[in-house]
């Protein structure tokens, strides 16, 4: 199940509940921090360092590519709900960031999902897309995206139909969920402080505050306090209490917005621009609601940011709109997107040797010439690599190949003529030439992900396999939910009402027993448990009716 049927379901079963993998897709273990790959669910590596997620329930393990293309399948569905028709090919939008082999990986995913790609866009540029439409003027856009899980600032040039990427910048560690995790960490400490009882050492007592946490979050963006409130925690023992003003809120996530500061300044030093000359501000992303945001954006780029589009809908209309220029219903728009880290290969001494500088406007292609270091060497090794330091070492492998045959000389003589050349998509490829004997090798970066199309193939059937038990599963799920609000309802409604000591004593066993057998997964007695639940429901009504007559 995806969406917040999914997210209701992380409440109650978080080690089998999968988020954020759009942290994991494309990369190699080896590419991230432990402290980056720590999630309620387990994360682990394979013999070649492909990250896996393990699914204790069902017994297997999932790529993030399986997980994500779940979540488009979704998407499709739902679309193809509302329009009325088949949906069979997409635009995806990724963050700025995203390296070469997490935007091949995104294309394996929409693959996986049944669906072709039609291309792969970066998420503030499809935000200047559904912003930018109708502007015929030129602008310099600063794209301020805080989700969820990941911060990305970019800097545009729009105007007559281009849109053209400046410079990028971002935070792969900061979204929503630092903020919630703060005020989650805030929680349970003043609990701790107040009763000595901690609740992290229960799962639901757990989950039910990470649920009020990000709640009481949302609430502070449009009220100056919020009382978040618990009872029945560790079983039904403990009641949580507490009133949250936006000041305090500012107060723990102090850190966490001062560093949003720093993207910024980043994006206008690599955009070589000074704050004066950015035009507009854009934001896109659940957490730009935060009034603290808000402030420290006008602070920074004295600037009031422009809101007129759903910073949640913001990057899917302009996905939208980059899949109709592509069908031809859009006319004359042109994109141009850049590429986020330079590219290029290993040279004598692992020195990296940037071909493409980053920044650059794709699609592209460079070629430069290259000999060999020794006399009469037979081959060469190109080793390409993606980022910004001074040795290969230290930036991100890409791929090797081998090109080979090269007639003996004396080092130095030999020409190699390597091509870079980067499509639409951002895909990379690099061609290497012997002019002498005009033999060519070449290779199309498949990336971290190294699926092939063998494993492709598996994780469809995979995925359509699961589109069945998904099926037989979610009315399950729907039932939980359905037990779960219904116990938080009740227990709502008997704090309110003054119900005779009889009546609370049942209310009480109701939910306990309803919520133990949410916690211990066997859902054989869920059913005859829900309408005991129920009836208690409409007697603590009927009782509440009885008082209001009095
Ligand atoms: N009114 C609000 N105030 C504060 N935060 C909010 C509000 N509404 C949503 N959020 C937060 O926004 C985040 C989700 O934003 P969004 O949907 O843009 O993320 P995403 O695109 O899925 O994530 P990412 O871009 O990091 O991958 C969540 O952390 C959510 O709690
Ligand atoms: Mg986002």
């Amino acid at each position: 199940m995806v969406g917040q049927i999914g997210k209701r379901q992380n409440m109650l079963n978080p080690q089998n509940t999968f988020y954020s993998v759009k942290r994991f897709i494309g990369s190699k273990m080896t590419d991230l921090d432990a402290e980056f790959t720590k999630m309620p669910y387990q994360v682990r590596a394979d013999e070649n360092s492909n990250i896996l997620l393990e699914c204790p329930a069902m017994n297997r393990t999932f790529r993030p590519e399986e997980i994500s293309a779940q979540v488009l399948r979704r998407l499709a569905e739902n679309a193809e709900k509302h329009i009325g028709q088949t949906v069979d090919k997409a635009v995806i939008t990724v963050p700025a960031y995203f390296n070469d082999s997490q935007r091949q990986a995104t294309q394996d995913a929409g693959k996986i999902a049944g669906l072709e790609v039609l291309r792969i866009i970066n998420e503030p540029t499809a935000a200047s897309l559904a912003y930018g439409l109708d502007k015929n003027t030129n602008e310099v856009i600063l794209v301020f995206d805080l989700g969820g899980g990941t911060f990305d600032v970019s800097i545009l040039d729009v105007g007559d139909g281009i849109f053209e990427v400046l410079s990028t910048s971002g935070d792969t560690r900061l979204g929503g969920d630092n903020f919630d995790k703060l005020m989650i960490d805030y929680l349970l400490n003043e609990f701790t402080k107040k009763t000595d009882v901690d609740l992290s050492t229960d799962p639901t007592s757990l989950q039910r505050v990470v649920g009020a946490a990000e709640k009481a979050k949302i609430d502070l963006s449009t009220l100056v306090q919020t009382t978040v409130k618990l009872p029945f925690l560790m079983e039904g023992t403990q009641h949580l209490e507490e009133v949250i003003t936006r000041e305090k809120f500012e107060e723990i996530c102090g850190d966490l917005i001062s560093r949003c500061r720093i993207p910024v300044e980043t994006a206008l030093k690599d955009a070589n621009l000074s704050k004066d000359q950015i035009n507009q501000v854009v934001l896109v992303g659940g957490s730009t609601r935060i009034p603290a945001i808000q402030s420290l954006i006008k602070d920074v780029l004295s600037t009031e940011p422009n809101q007129s589009v759903n910073p949640d809908e913001v990057v899917a209309i302009g996905a939208a709109i980059q899949a109709g220029i592509l069908s031809g219903e859009v006319k004359d728009i042109l994109l141009l997107d850049v590429t986020p880290l330079s590219l290029g290969v290993e040279t004598l001494g692992g020195i990296f040797s940037p071909m493409i500088q980053r920044n650059t406007t794709i699609p592209t292609k460079t070629t430069e010439t290259f000999s060999t270091a020794m006399d009469n060497q037979p081959s060469v090794e190109i080793k390409i690599f993606q980022g910004e330091r001074e040795f290969a070492k230290d930036n991100k492998s890409l791929g090797v190949f081998t090109l080979s045959g090269i007639e003996p000389a004396r080092r130095g003589v030999p020409q190699i003529e390597v091509t870079f050349d980067i499509d639409v998509n951002g895909v990379l490829s690099v061609t290497a030439q012997d002019k002498g004997t005009g033999k060519q090798q070449n290779i199309t970066i498949s990336g971290a992900s190294n699926l092939d199309q063998n494993e492709i193939d598996k994780m469809v059937s995979d995925a359509e396999q699961f589109a069945e038990t998904d099926k037989e599963k979610s009315s399950e799920v729907a039932l939980q939910n359905q037990v779960d609000m219904l116990c938080y309802q009740l227990e709502k409604k008997a704090e309110l009402l003054d119900l005779t000591e009889e009546l609370q004593e049942k209310v009480t066993n109701a939910i306990t027993s309803c919520r133990e057998i949410l916690q211990s997964q066997d859902l054989t007695n869920l059913a005859p448990e829900y309408e005991k639940l129920q009836q208690i429901y409409s007697e603590v009504l009927g009782q509440n009716k009885t008082n209001e007559n009095v």
